[in-house]
């Protein structure tokens, strides 16, 4: 083996006792990697021992080394493949990979998920491989070991294969093979060896040698968290150290969650004091902006040329917990994403995976060693980055007293970027001063504009509700108009669908919409799911600052009952797949934190919902004269 060589990064993970020791240690010896007298020892040591030679040894020698601290490059774990050499980059065990995962430290490119043919897919492959996205793993194959045990059986190998793929794909990767494989006999490892004779694909080293060099860091959108911003005679100089990517002087780049875009005068760097053209993933560097803006530590600069991170409050995350005491629904944490930490709270578990049986259905909480699905709201607007477009800044830490309690990868696949409702653009615009007054429409109409917002998932009764009192109210003198998702979906947001980005520019749009109508004096009642707390906030401050009262209703009916109805037969499809992002199956419904009313549509009569709603109505617009 030359220095010289590329290298790839490995991992191997699997179930305890599933081969993996053996299997690299196999792979070292048959690749010329072990040290000379090496294969004598072992074979002493396993014969002292009155058993076969025990190929894990070769593993356990290095380890020793390495513990002895000898130096780390020579006592690599390392074997030759073709036109590479491959370093096993994580120990075996569970605890240490896991630990890797949690500090990001990991630096492995590709993964063997190690599965026995005797024992088939354990908890340890569950766990495994749901964490392998979490550190940035896509590539992966798939070795079933120990097919000496089960008389290399062909049925038995292809439904380990069915089966491990299967559970890869359930966490968005993909395996790359399969591959029969006996450390025992050595079939299947190293070379072409006369293998199983319904086996026709590659050996392991094979598989290792087709897979591509990863994708580097320096290729994803450049990121910097900033760590700190010094001032140094009149100038910021905005310091940290690049998590992906590239920026160059000259770039635009773009600040979050503060939403502010400067240009980089220049870079500088330390401790030379120079001042280089380009900065790269790891460099540690300066920004001199060509504009003083307000940043502070904690802020996200980005290019404005490449995907930007997403503005958000809340994110699915899936996370590996490490605290003796449980996490549970409703809990306060601490909050770490590159340098912005913020407190949060845990909205919601989704899931659990591995160890306590498939797919929990329900967690009540997430015990040390759990990996777990669930759903975190910070308290306020933070820079996200989805895991898989960002590795870096696509990872959060929870903390307690400065200790990492839990680690983490984004994902923002059912949110919206809040981003572009935050961003305005019209320059040069100045606001105009109505004629009439909000009084002067609220004497002619007898009652003041306000906004009904109702929300709740589909079938729960909304527009029924909202139409019933529309005429209701319409009969008793309001000047009254319903708003409902549907029908405006023929029109004013017929260019929309149902992305979580679409469904916050569609209530975007209809909040403004409302308000409007509300400042032209009247009762505006609105009919949308409106699934996110952001965007009906926005719909509040947008009738506020017209002036008008906003009134959050809550359609409250429950899942199940929603289901049942299924007055459209939305959700049959959705089940089935045939509708996508459904709220409620698919997509996610976030029920108001402090209604001004809630209609108990589940149980009451649409009857019931319409007189408190029109009792409440009556009240909030304040009549000034009977109707
Ligand atoms: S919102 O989420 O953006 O507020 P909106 O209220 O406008 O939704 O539209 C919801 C209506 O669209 C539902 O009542 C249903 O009839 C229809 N619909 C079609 N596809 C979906 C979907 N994927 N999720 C929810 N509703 C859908």
């Amino acid at each position: 083996m030359t220095e010289h060589r590329p290298r790839l990064p490995i991992v191997m993970v699997g179930h305890v006792d599933h081969g993996k020791s053996s299997l690299i240690g196999r792979l070292l010896h048959d690749t010329g990697s072990l040290q000379d007298g090496k294969l004598a020892e072992l074979q002493a040591a396993s014969d002292k021992r009155g058993m076969p030679l025990e190929w894990s040894f070769a593993l356990d020698a290095l380890q020793a080394e390495r513990d002895q601290a000898v130096t780390i490059d020579s006592t690599q774990v390392r074997f030759a493949g073709a036109s590479r050499d491959y370093v096993v980059v994580d120990a075996p065990g569970h605890r240490e990979f896991v630990r890797n995962m949690l500090t990001g430290a990991s630096q492995a490119a590709a993964a063997v998920l190690v599965v026995a043919a005797d024992e088939g897919v354990a908890d340890q492959t569950k766990r495994h491989a749901s964490l392998l996205p979490l550190i940035g793993l896509t590539q992966v194959i798939i070795a079933v070991t120990k097919m000496d045990l089960v008389g290399f059986d062909e049925a038995r190998y292809a439904a380990i294969a069915t089966e491990t793929t299967q559970l890869l794909t359930r966490f968005g990767l993909t395996a790359r093979r399969a591959i029969p494989i006996s450390v025992r006999t050595g079939q299947g490892i190293s070379r072409s060896f006369a293998g199983p004779a319904w086996y026709r694909g590659p050996t392991l080293l094979e598989a290792l040698d087709e897979l591509g060099e990863p994708l580097s860091l320096i290729d994803e959108p450049a990121r910097l968290p900033i760590q700190l911003v010094q001032r140094i005679d009149d100038k910021r100089i905005l310091c940290g150290r690049v998590a992906a990517g590239r920026f160059r002087a000259g770039d635009e780049v773009m600040f979050s969650p503060s939403n502010k875009t400067a240009r980089i005068a220049a870079l500088a760097a330390w401790p030379e004091a120079n001042t280089p053209e380009e900065a790269v993933v790891g460099d540690s560097i300066g920004v001199i902006l060509d504009q003083p803006l307000f940043i502070e530590r904690g802020e996200l600069m980005s290019r404005t040329a490449e995907a930007l991170p997403k503005l958000t409050a809340i994110f699915a995350g899936r996370l590996v917990w490490f605290s003796p005491s449980p996490l549970t629904e409703g809990q306060q944490v601490n909050l770490r994403i590159g340098t912005t930490e913020t407190s949060a709270t845990v909205s919601r578990i989704k899931r659990l995976i591995g160890a306590t049986g498939d797919d929990a259905a329900m967690p009540v909480s997430v015990v040390n060693g759990d990996i777990a699905e669930v759903v975190l709201r910070a308290t306020k607007l933070i820079a996200a980055d989805d895991y898989l477009t960002s590795r870096p800044t696509g990872r959060f830490v929870l903390f307690e007293h400065g200790a990492a309690t839990a680690a983490g990868t984004i994902s923002m696949a059912d949110y919206p970027d809040q981003r572009p409702s935050l961003t305005v653009k019209a320059t040069n615009v100045q606001a105009v001063k109505h004629g009439v007054s909000d009084e002067m429409r609220a004497a002619r109409h007898g009652h003041k504009g306000s906004v009904i917002w109702l929300t709740g998932l589909s079938g729960s009764g909304k527009s029924t509700i909202a139409m019933e009192a529309e005429a209701a109210l319409f009969a008793n003198g309001f000047e009254v108009f319903v708003l409902d998702g549907d029908n405006l979906r023929a029109g004013l947001t017929a260019n929309l669908g149902f992305t979580p980005d679409d469904r916050s520019e569609n209530i975007r749009r209809v909040g403004e919409v409302a308000a409007l109508f509300a400042s032209a004096g009247m009762i505006v009642i609105t009919s949308l799911i409106s699934p996110y707390r952001e965007d009906r906030q926005r719909a509040r401050t947008a009738a506020e600052r017209l002036g008008c009262s906003f009134h959050e209703v809550y359609v409250d009916a429950d899942l199940s009952t929603c289901e049942q109805r299924d007055p459209k037969g939305l959700y049959k499809r959705a089940r089935t797949g045939e509708i996508a992002n459904f709220t409620g199956v698919s997509a996610p419904y976030e029920p108001p934190e402090s209604p001004s009313l809630i209609l108990n549509s589940g149980r009451q009569s649409a009857t019931e919902s319409v007189a408190s709603l029109v009792d409440y109505v009556r009240d909030a617009a304040r009549l000034t004269k009977t109707p």
